[in-house]
């Protein structure tokens, strides 16, 4: 005869007290804890939930801090840019937000390169050919940096990445096309804002959907990962305000979420339910 299961029969851990077994199985399991957010395994196989942290760091990690609030924006602008991608037919990660500070995602395999999109010169490509910062280049220029945090991430040519093995060249082509119909909808999307997008990186992961293996954008779009400088003023609304010590790095990301009109709901400005009868 069979017995009504039992809530110990459902748990291996035996005589455990119901409350500690649920407390035990809601912790979530860390998959990787990386410098401005955490995965978190998802709910469902090939899922995976982004926590985005107020950490702030630069220079390989060598300056850090804690911006209050930069998780909350990220998480909004990252959703927001990502979105719009899917809408216009380019693929990526982005499943759905969940709450302030965490989206699902799918899980991808990362190709361990840094895709750099650059309209105008700035930052290492400025420094390298002595070219004066925000000088327009001729046309989108694409480079490729090994994501390898021990070694600085080094700029790889595309010789290296085909050698190595980090990806094909049926992939490098799809990885360029993705990056740059990534740039033209970030270039059109800040300009509508004012804003000029100087340059941007994206990650790029393989999925699996039956037997094809397709290339989407991963990790995250936001300005940590973006040059974005007022067009009128040529003030900086991105991550080099923290690394060149500008400002507030909240106000100018702020100032981009309050532009496109993607600001976090303001729970404790929230007026109280009021009961009709
Ligand atoms: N959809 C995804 N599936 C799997 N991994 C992802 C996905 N999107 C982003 N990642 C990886 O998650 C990590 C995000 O964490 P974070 O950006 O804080 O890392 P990091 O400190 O910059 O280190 P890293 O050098 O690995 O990027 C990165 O390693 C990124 O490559
Ligand atoms: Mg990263």
């Amino acid at each position: 005869m069979t017995r009504p299961m039992s809530r110990a029969d459902a748990c291996p851990a035996l005589g455990t007290p119901p409350r500690l077994v649920e407390q035990s199985m809601a912790r979530r399991k860390l998959v990787y804890e990386g410098k401005a957010k955490t995965l978190y395994e998802g709910p469902e196989p090939g899922t995976l939930v982004q926590y985005f942290k107020d950490d702030a760091t630069a220079g390989n990690g060598e300056k850090r801090d804690v911006i209050d609030g930069k998780g909350v924006l990220n998480n909004r602008l990252s959703e927001f840019f990502m979105t719009g991608l899917a809408a216009i037919g380019v693929p990526t990660h982005f499943i759905r937000r969940l709450n302030m500070r965490e989206q699902l995602i799918r899980a991808v395999e990362i190709i361990p390169l840094e895709v750099i999109v650059r309209n105008y010169a700035a930052g290492s490509m400025a420094r390298r050919l002595g070219i004066e910062e925000g000088t327009q280049l001729p046309r989108p220029i694409i480079e490729f940096s090994y994501k390898d945090d021990s070694l600085g991430d080094p700029l790889v040519p595309e010789e290296y990445i085909m050698a190595f093995g980090w990806a094909s060249q049926q992939e490098m082509d799809d990885i360029v096309s993705l990056a740059l119909r990534v740039n033209d909808f970030m270039s059109g999307v800040m300009f509508g804002v004012g804003i000029k997008l100087v340059d941007f990186k994206i990650e790029v992961g393989r999925v699996w959907e039956g037997d094809f293996q397709r290339l989407i954008v991963a990790d995250e779009i936001s300005p940590d990962s973006c040059r974005l400088w007022d067009i009128e003023t040529g003030k900086k609304l991105d991550k080099d305000v923290f690394r060149r010590d500008l400002g507030s790095l909240k106000d100018a990301y702020t100032e981009v979420a309050r532009r496109l009109g993607v600001l976090p709901t303001n729970t404790a400005s929230m007026p109280k339910p009021t009961l009709i009868n």
